[in-house]
């Protein structure tokens, strides 16, 4: 199959780790084609829009996209809108993926293998702030639908059965952890939770157990060896997505991959690090990730699988940036990861 992908560098590192994974997809032997799109800070401020009507038309055009990274400002700036989320809720791209796995690296926990599956659309990210006529109090809404929850939960579900199916956990039964507080908000996280519980029915060879956001963060540090799909709405899936990818060797290293039923976007967790743009020593490993989950979820599990096998030879035999604590340069594990590819 031919497959059209949209390259979104961004800002900052976005511009060094997308060439990166871009040579990484080339050296496959798919039959890819490649257009590249502008997005982020430095697009607004060129063209007052940070995610162009040129891009959103072009992305139309394509399968899927890898995303590099944005910067954002934290104070409001007038008409700047992170092109990210427009993008999730533009293209309908409902589930977040983020795979955590244990890497061979200094301050990766050992074997852990979970998945988190984040609600993309909805929960605080509607974005509906209000200032109150005071000045003295601020308001969001939060909306969690039903409709919303059910198709995230089948995404977790799914993906339970297909883990086990595929994998390499002999004598691990699926399951799904499913994420709330609907102790203290029974209305919306109320409505969450008994939607993907009643989804669960659907599922009798997936176990199913719930856990509170709060004893869920504690756990997740303690013991994420026990954790297998952790379903989750999208606030608290952001905030546990994070702290997971502290769990397996840190932003250099995790990626995750925002889905829908007819488009794709992947990216690495980590932003776009002015502090280190330019040096030519960012980590690309999140980003070569992000175009195996990219390449996975176009339907091409194979080549997916070949890359995510030649990061792990490549981190194994210590080719570390020096975010790990190596020396290594971008350039240097790009090639290396390459290398390990073309050996396979
Ligand atoms: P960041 O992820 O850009 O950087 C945090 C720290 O990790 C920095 O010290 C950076 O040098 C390091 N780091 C990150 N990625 C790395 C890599 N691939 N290799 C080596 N070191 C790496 O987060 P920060 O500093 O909070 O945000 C910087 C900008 O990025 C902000 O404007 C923020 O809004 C934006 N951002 C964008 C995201 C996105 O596009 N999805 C996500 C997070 C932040
Ligand atoms: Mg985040």
């Amino acid at each position: 199959r031919r497959y059209r992908i949209a390259l979104i560098p961004g800002d900052g590192i976005g511009g060094e780790v997308v060439p990166a994974a871009r040579q990484v997809l080339e050296s496959l032997g798919l039959d890819l084609t490649f257009v590249e799109l502008a997005a982020g800070w430095e697009t607004f401020q060129r063209e007052g829009t940070a995610l162009p009507a040129e891009t959103l038309a072009a992305l139309e055009r394509c399968h899927g996209a890898l995303f590099g990274a944005v910067s954002s400002p934290s104070h409001r700036v007038e008409g700047y809108t992170s092109p990210i989320i427009a993008l999730r809720r533009h293209l309908d791209l409902y589930a977040n993926l983020r795979p955590v796995v244990s890497a061979p690296v200094p301050g990766s926990q050992p074997d852990v293998d979970l998945l988190i599956v984040r609600e993309n659309t909805e929960c605080l990210y509607v974005k509906q702030e209000q200032l109150e006529d005071d000045g003295e109090t601020a308001v969001a809404r939060r909306v969690i639908t039903r409709r919303a929850s059910a198709r995230i939960a089948r995404v977790a579900f799914e993906r339970a059965r297909a883990r086990q199916a595929a994998s390499a956990r002999p004598g691990r039964s699926p399951r799904v952890t499913v994420v709330h507080k609907a102790n203290v908000l029974p209305l919306t996280d109320g409505l969450f939770r008994e939607t993907a519980l009643a989804v669960a029915a659907d599922y009798p060879d997936v176990a199913v157990e719930e856990q509170i956001v709060d004893s869920m963060a504690y756990r997740l540090i303690r013991e994420p060896q026990r954790y297998d799909v952790i379903l989750a709405p999208n606030l608290y899936g952001d905030i546990l997505s994070d702290a997971a990818a502290a769990l397996v060797g840190g932003l250099g290293l995790v990626a995750s991959a925002n889905v829908g039923d007819r488009f794709v976007v992947a990216e690495p967790v980590h932003g776009s690090a002015p502090d280190i743009a330019g040096q030519g020593i960012a980590n690309p490993v999140a980003t070569v990730r992000a175009a195996a989950l990219l390449l996975a979820a176009l339907g091409e599990p194979e080549a997916a699988g070949r890359i995510e096998r030649a990061v792990g030879r490549v981190l194994a035999d210590g080719i570390w940036t020096p975010d790990l604590g190596g020396t290594a340069r971008t350039g240097q594990v790009t090639r290396a990861i390459i290398q390990a590819l073309q050996s396979s």
